[in-house]
Formats: structure tokens, sequence, C-alpha cells
């Protein structure tokens, strides 16, 4: 089992204090192709490579030259996987542009909860999985709202998702705390109705309440309750990977993550 990082400010002065600490980085596809730049990082630890471009649950397809620049990536940073958000992020054109000029939304959105957005999420991932030598793995989005047309839960979602496709699982426990904390169910007990055979990797982050609603925060620390999801998950499922995503601010403290580090190590190792 390995435990990794997302890249952020913090990381590379925390691995120099603490050598060693780190098993990989994680290291989003759109840095890379924005600046090439960013793949020294792989001097410091291995890279394991996140994407948030193939808009796996939407309608508008990523550009070829998307899926062949990620493949690209994938050969250049060795990454042992791809992890993909089973949201969307691509939309139609604004008006006024032109016809083939997508819309990139810059944020992973969840989709609407339905069966046709649900077959179109399988047979995308299918189809996009065919381009890459190496496994794509899928993470849940956290939902913030019930989009018009929704006729399921996203934990029937997810589970439906991955049972039907067997894609490995990128399980966010915070994006998971999240949906239940907007959508007000519980979240140990729904957690385990997903197939968490399928978990490969894990991420762990902050989350952040704000007029009654939860949201998705990697500039806060994970609290108590996100390493009792973490536990009870471990109960069903061997993952390859934990990444601590602490990447919006260099300022949280590290003792505070070199301890979470530790313990989601012998969690893993007395689970
Ligand atoms: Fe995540």
């Amino acid at each position: 089992m390995l435990i990794g990082m997302a890249q952020g400010p913090g990381v590379l002065p925390l691995l120099d204090r603490y050598p060693g600490l780190l098993d990989y980085i994680e290291l989003p596809f759109e840095l890379l192709r924005h600046d090439p730049s960013s793949l020294a990082v792989r001097n410091a630890a291995p890279i394991i490579l996140h994407c948030a471009s193939m808009s796996i649950a939407g309608f508008v397809p990523p550009a070829d030259a998307t899926l062949d620049a990620i493949a690209a990536q994938v050969d250049l940073t060795g990454t042992p996987w791809i992890g993909e958000h089973l949201a969307f992020i691509s939309a139609d054109p604004l008006p006024g542009s032109a016809l083939h000029d997508s819309t990139t939304l810059t944020y992973t959105v969840c989709p609407q909860l339905s069966e046709q957005v649900l077959a179109n999420a399988c047979a995308n991932v299918t189809r996009f999985q065919e381009r890459f030598s190496v496994p794509l793995i899928v993470e849940n989005s956290p939902q913030y709202f019930v989009l018009p047309g929704s006729t399921m839960s996203i934990v029937d979602f997810v589970a439906e998702f991955h049972q039907r496709t067997g894609v490995g699982m990128l399980l966010d426990l915070a994006h998971f705390r999240i949906s239940a904390l907007n959508m007000k169910f519980a979240a140990e007990r729904e957690i385990l109705r997903l197939p968490l055979e399928q978990v490969v990797e894990i991420h762990v982050s902050g989350l952040d309440v704000q007029a009654e609603t939860a949201w998705d925060d990697h500039a806060g620390l994970a609290d108590e309750a996100t390493f009792d999801l973490l536990h009870a998950v471990l109960s069903r499922a061997r993952p390859r990977a934990i990444t601590f995503e602490y990447n919006w601010s260099p300022e949280l403290d590290e003792e505070v993550i070199v301890r979470q580090i530790d313990r989601a190590r012998s969690m893993c190792l007395n689970a």
C-alpha cells in the first residue's frame, strides 16, 4: 500500500524535511500540459496521474488531441493508472462561438443522476480506456444539489457505474461525506453499499461547511469523521494507494500531516 500527496505548494518542502515520507506525488494532467516543466517533481517521488479533462459523465466529448495528450503523459510519467472524475467538465459551445468549440467549465460537475447519464458514462469510460496503456480509475463527485431530472441517489449511481463497467474506484472520502451531509444520508452506512472490493485508490482531504452546505476543501485537514469512514472502508477494501489532497494551501501544520500519514499506514497494516 502506497501513500502519496497531491502536488501543491507544501509538498516538496515537506519531502525536504521528511525524506521518504511519500511513496508518490499525484500530479494533474492539466498542469503537465500547461507547464511541462512540472514533470520535474518526479525527481522527488514517482508520479500518479490525475485528470479532469475527459468529462466521462457528460455528452460533449473531449477532443482527440486531449486524449492523445493524456496518453503521452502516461508514457512520460510512468503512472500505474489514471484517476478521472465521474463528472462532466465540457459543455456545449457558448452562443457566438464556433460549433466545434466546446465550453470548458473549469470545474468537474456532478451530473444529473439518471439512467441516461449512467449508460453514457459507462460507454464513455469503456471507449476512453482503449486509448490508454494503463487502467482508468474513476472518482466519485461531491454532490451539492440535485440536478433536475435525477432519478437515483449518488450512491446508487456510483455503485451501478462500477458494477456495470468493472472499472476501478478512486474513492474520495471527503466527496462522499460532502454528498452525505448535503443529501442527508448516513455516510458510514451508505458507503458499505458501494462495491468497495473495486477500490484502487482513496483520497483524503478536508471539507468546509458554509451556509449549511458542505464544500470540498483541500486547504483544510481531514477530521476524525473522515478517519472513521476510512476505518469502515478498510474493513472491506484493499486500496493500493491513499492520497492526501492537501494542495490548496502551504499553511497546513506539517506535524499533523505526518501524523495523519503514519496513522493511515498503520490503519492499512492492521485492517
Ligand atoms: Fe479527490
